[in-house]
């Protein structure tokens, strides 16, 4: 038998974490001799703790989640354009010669939950609508901008965030976090990359009537699954995504990354996740 390739995923907190039933999913599904676990490692340990985990537990790699995305990038001896663009890594691997790469998979994941439940949505038709300026929306943009979105209107709730983000790139427009309903004629997409709607959140308050109704419905929020903007926005004919598909797919690359195998996200999967 080979030998086993440890992984994991570290946040704080994590016990909620689903990527370790992903991941363990796949090693099962493709036979292999792997291991992933949940690491609870808080900020101010995890540039001593890292290195102990790969010299002296022997991990292969990693998944990073809050708050450790952007903390891990001084660890990094190379991080991909993608990472470097987002400004955070959420995966990385300890190389045979012991450098460390780290990349960020999130936006791979936005876009690749949209094409696989919607296979001819068409990214570079119209503007797409984001709300939020946040870590998640940062992927998100990247993703869009790199699929042939022509334009990005963003709304955050702190102009400046939403500010600083449009200088990065003349397709985004910031505009005032109350314009959320005014702004949604000729989009072809709009998502909620904020946690308004989370179980235990706010609602998100959004008047849908101006959004056309061919227009894809995203919300990153997967709990509850169906959150209010997407309940909303499939009765008046929308089609709409989940958030967990982005997690999902996500955990892709990461996986393709330490075992060699590009992973499939099957019913099956989201049913054991969910
Ligand atoms: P993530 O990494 O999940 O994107 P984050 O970086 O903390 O998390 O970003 C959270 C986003 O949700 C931000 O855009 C935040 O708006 P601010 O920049 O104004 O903080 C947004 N958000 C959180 N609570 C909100 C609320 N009650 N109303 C509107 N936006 C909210």
């Amino acid at each position: 038998m080979s030998d086993l390739i440890k992984t994991g995923v570290i946040g704080h907190p994590i016990k909620h974490s689903k990527s370790p039933l992903i991941h363990n999913y796949w090693m099962k599904e493709h036979h292999l001799n792997g291991s992933y676990e949940a690491l609870d490692i808080p900020p101010e340990e995890l540039l001593t703790q890292l290195p102990i985990l790969f010299d002296q537990h022997f991990y292969t790699g990693f998944n990073l989640t809050i708050p450790h995305k952007e903390l891990v990038l001084p660890l990094c001896d190379e991080i991909d354009e993608t990472a470097q663009k987002i400004g955070a890594v959420n995966t990385i691997l300890r190389r045979p010669d012991g450098s460390i790469f780290g990349t960020n998979t999130d936006a791979f994941g936005f876009i690749y939950n949209i094409k696989q439940n919607y296979p001819h949505f068409d990214f570079t038709k119209n503007a797409a609508v984001v709300l939020g300026a946040g870590g998640a929306a940062k992927a998100i943009i990247h993703g869009l901008l790199e699929a042939g979105a022509p334009q990005i209107i963003l709304l955050n709730r702190t102009r400046e965030k939403a500010d600083l983000l449009a200088k990065t790139d003349a397709r985004i427009i910031a505009q005032d976090w109350d314009q959320r309903s005014a702004c949604l004629s000729g989009a072809n997409l709009l998502v909620n990359t904020t946690a308004l709607g989370m179980q235990g959140q706010a609602a998100l308050d959004i008047n849908l009537s101006k959004l056309p109704l061919d227009a894809l419905v995203s919300d990153i929020v997967y709990a509850p699954l169906m959150t209010d903007l997407l309940l909303t926005a499939q009765q008046r004919g929308n089609p709409v995504i989940t958030g967990i598909g982005m997690l999902l797919h996500q955990a892709r690359p990461a996986f393709k990354l330490w075992y060699g195998i590009m992973p499939e996200v099957s019913p099956a999967l989201e049913a054991l996740v969910l």
